[in-house]
């Protein structure tokens, strides 16, 4: 059989690299070889946070590295800047790479798995000649907004620019849930030149994907049914789940494990988990009053809180609140949240709603109460609360904040809800199958495989 060298492409944001890499580790269990490709910027923080029993290269899967177009020290956060350089250097950079390799050894890459918000490898694969897919790592609701952009813009729902031409609440098909024209990518950032440069990479990587061989999702076909027609031939393959085995995470932080074992002693069902995925920041007061909210609710908890989840670093904790709660919490800077939702001491997950939290929530069977930030994460709210009726939604006060009081509430009826815990159960069980022998994603990503070997 054909030995199969994949080049798998993440757009360089921690929300990416992660299920990638997950993909990658599925790929390399059927045999294929990986050439991981992050940016310098992000590779250097994935090497650092590996497990000190790990290195570079695991597993036939290869971590390199290609420049993003900035200067070392440049910030990575000036949105506009980083997509012009991904779109102007990037393209160059990673021709010459898969140059190299296949100029260096016999091991030619076969084929490329490209990031579709870096659908511009598909030029590059398309002008070499090597086989590419396009891999999707959100909601399909959300790439239904993506492919059809033109369309928006010739019905006067957006202008040219991908501005909205007024706010409204759209209905791509009448089974998905309605989504807010403010809420769509470009339009979230709050500045206008960054709105234009991410329009213009995300219509250029729109176009670009359309000549992909293949299209892939971390997704479960049963989950977002209506939205498939509006996506032809997308094959969803989700949900990615890192296995036992798994020791390339792609974290941009090292996980602190240490937290496993104090869930370990923790009564079944108590704890409440908070995590933000990898950009949301909090400010101060916000951060205040959550935690004066999770002292009152009298449970144990565990909360991730990066580095960088408060904009502002000092006294960012209510006075006493760590001595306060000492005995029954955890606060760690980065869980291994699998492992984490997947433990029967966790009796709801409160989150951000990032696709990746969702289909790790839906998967390990738990409760959400939904804290959505930004983009995507409301419609992935709204697939939680409104559509699978998995989760409770917390709402800001007329202040603009979520108080302490809307948190305890809706974690106190959470916990006794036994519609909610049926049915996270019920989905856990879709998504379970979908993963098993003859479950959808088992099936489709089967599939892939022999089409990709067969090529
Ligand atoms: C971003 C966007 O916010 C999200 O809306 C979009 O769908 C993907 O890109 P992010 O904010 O990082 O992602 O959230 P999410 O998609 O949930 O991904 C976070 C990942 O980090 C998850 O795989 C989660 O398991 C992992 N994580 C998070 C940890 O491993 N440990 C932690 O402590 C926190």
């Amino acid at each position: 059989m054909k030995k199969i060298h994949a080049l798998i492409l993440p757009f360089p944001a921690q929300g990416h690299v992660i299920p990638l890499m997950k993909l990658s580790n599925q790929l390399s269990e059927h045999g294929f070889k990986i050439t991981f490709v992050n940016t310098e910027y992000n590779h250097d923080k994935v090497v650092a946070s590996l497990p000190k029993e790990s290195n570079s290269k695991e597993n036939n899967i290869h971590l390199v590295s290609i420049p993003d177009g900035r200067e070392p020290g440049a910030n990575r956060r000036d949105f506009a800047k980083v997509f012009d350089s991904i779109l102007s250097s990037m393209p160059s950079y990673l021709e010459v790479l898969i140059r190299e390799i296949n100029e260096s050894s016999d091991d030619r890459i076969t084929c490329v798995i490209a990031d579709e918000h870096m659908g511009w490898a598909v030029r590059v694969a398309k002008k070499m000649k090597i086989p590419v897919a396009g891999f999707w790592t959100a909601a399909a609701g959300l790439r239904t907004v993506h492919l059809h952009l033109e369309q928006m813009i010739e019905t006067g729902i957006l202008n040219s620019d991908g501005l909205p031409t007024k706010q409204q609440m759209i209905h791509l098909s009448p089974e998905m849930p309605a989504m807010n024209t403010d809420h769509f990518a470009w339009n979230c950032t709050g500045d206008s030149i960054v709105q234009q440069s991410m329009f213009r990479y995300i219509s250029s990587n729109a176009r670009d994907i359309k000549d992909a061989d293949w299209y892939l999702i971390n997704s479960v076909y049963e989950l977002e049914k209506s939205t498939y027609p509006l996506n032809p031939n997308l094959l969803p393959v989700g949900p990615l789940l890192a296995t036992e085995q798994t020791r390339l995470r792609g974290n941009f932080l090292a996980e602190d494990s240490t937290c496993l074992s104090w869930l370990d002693q923790q009564p079944a069902r108590s704890v409440i988990y908070l995590a933000f995925g990898s950009t949301t920041i909090f400010d101060k007061n916000q951060f205040h009053e959550l935690a004066l909210g999770l002292e009152l609710t009298g449970q144990p908890f565990l909360w991730v809180v990066r580095p960088s989840l408060i904009d502002e670093q000092n006294d960012a904790y209510p006075d006493g609140f760590q001595a306060r709660v000492a005995n029954r919490s955890r606060i760690v800077s980065w869980a291994p949240q699998q492992k984490v939702l997947a433990h029967p001491s966790i009796a709801c997950f409160v989150t951000h709603c990032g696709w990746n939290s969702t289909m790790e929530g839906v998967a390990m069977g738990v409760p959400f109460l939904c804290w959505a930030y930004f983009c995507d994460q409301f419609l992935n709210q709204s697939y939680i609360c409104d559509v699978w009726k998995v989760g409770l939604q917390l709402n800001k006060n007329d202040g603009g904040i979520i108080s302490k009081e809307e948190f305890i509430t809706k974690v106190k009826t959470l916990l006794v809800d036994k519609m909610i815990r049926a049915r996270a159960l019920e989905f856990k069980e879709i998504s379970t199958k979908s993963v098993s022998e003859g479950g959808s994603s088992k099936i489709n990503l089967s599939n892939f495989i022999e089409s990709v070997k067969s090529k």
